[in-house]
């Protein structure tokens, strides 16, 4: 079978397309046949060696994937043919991942495809739609009718916040440096958009568009130099969630603003959650989205000899996920 793996730490380019054999599925794991792999920036993050507790290279990258089981686990739940996604788990951080033909998956991280899904759909769903969870709701405990800021909202994890939010019956707020992304996240149900190219004008056009209200929870995607405008929009006793940091690992913050506020600022990981949390979150997940009828959003599905490139897409800003087709 064909995977892309890395053996060195360092750029992408470290990440080859090679070929070897098939895995081997343990007690409790299925062989599965990915149909479609989804990116992550901490894929990229882990090739170049900044990604905590990953297995050591070499490596098969690719956290998300949806596919057919190819050999079923013995006495499992799922058969030969079935059509699964993978919830967030170890796969492409302690083993080897869904950038590949095929690929071992412990059963109690599958799920079935959701109803009215396609396998697109189902790779791109599970580990963005999983963070935005845990940022909104283990983490940010929101109640209908609150505001939330997604900062960073037109990729992956942004996104999935929108469609999530709204669907939770809150008031939306989300940030793109794009025009053409903001008009998009209207349509996935932002209520006002903001144009997050710069975190103080940003910050002004948060408040501006609230009329001196401010932000319940926030979902911060870039933390960098945008973490402190992220405070400022925070009504007191607010929640900042942190994702992600695709503005810096850094962040300059007034304590006096923390302490004036009462905020709590929480790192939010996806990667706590144990399976069997991660299968009642994402049960919860799919009947939350069903309300409103949304499904993951996807940017672009590349070719499986494509990986390079669809990278580079990856780093330039998505509208959702980028995909990989594989078979
Ligand atoms: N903690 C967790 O468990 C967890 C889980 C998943 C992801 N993450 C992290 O969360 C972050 C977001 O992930 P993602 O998958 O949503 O990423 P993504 O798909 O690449 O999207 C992020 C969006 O942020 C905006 N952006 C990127 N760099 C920016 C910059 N320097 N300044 C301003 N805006 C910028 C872009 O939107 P515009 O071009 O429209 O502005 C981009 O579309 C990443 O750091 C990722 O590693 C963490």
């Amino acid at each position: 079978m064909r995977y892309w793996r890395f053996h060195e730490y360092g750029d992408l380019s470290n990440l080859r397309l090679e070929v070897g054999p098939r895995p081997v599925p343990g007690n409790g794991e299925v062989l599965l046949r990915v149909a479609f792999a989804a990116l992550n920036p901490a894929d990229a993050l882990t090739v170049r060696g900044l990604y905590p507790r990953t297995a050591p290279p070499p490596l098969v990258v690719g956290r998300d994937g949806a596919g057919t089981i190819e050999e079923a686990a013995i006495a499992g739940k799922f058969t030969v043919g079935d059509r699964v996604i993978i919830l967030r788990g170890e796969v492409g951080v302690t083993r080897d991942g869904t950038l590949a033909e095929y690929c071992t998956v412990p059963e109690t991280l599958l799920a079935p495809l959701p109803d009215g899904w396609t396998l697109e759909e189902g790779a791109a769903g599970p580990l963005v739609l999983l963070t935005a969870w845990r940022a909104l709701v283990d983490i940010g405990k929101l109640s209908k009718g609150q505001t939330v800021f997604v900062n960073g909202a037109s990729g992956g994890v942004g996104t999935a916040t929108v469609m999530l939010a709204h669907a939770l019956g809150a008031r939306v707020v989300a940030g793109s440096r794009s025009t053409e992304k903001r008009d998009r996240l209207k349509a996935l149900g932002a209520d006002i958009v903001v144009d997050s190219t710069k975190p103080d004008s940003m910050e002004a056009d948060v408040l501006n568009a609230l009329n001196g209200g401010r932000c319940d929870i926030v979902v911060e995607n870039l933390g960098g130099a945008y973490l402190q405008s992220s405070l400022n929009v925070l009504a007191e006793g607010g929640c900042i969630g942190v994702v992600g940091l695709l503005d810096g690992f850094l962040s300059e913050l007034s304590l006096g603003h923390l302490i004036f506020k009462r905020a709590r600022i929480e790192g939010v990981a996806v990667g706590a959650y144990s399976p069997e949390q991660a299968q009642d979150a994402w049960t919860r997940i799919v009947g939350s989205l069903r309300t409103t009828g949304a499904k993951p959003i996807i940017d672009s599905v590349l070719p499986f000899d494509d990986v390079q490139e669809a990278f580079t897409r990856l780093s330039r800003g998505p509208m959702g996920k980028v995909l990989v087709r594989v078979d």
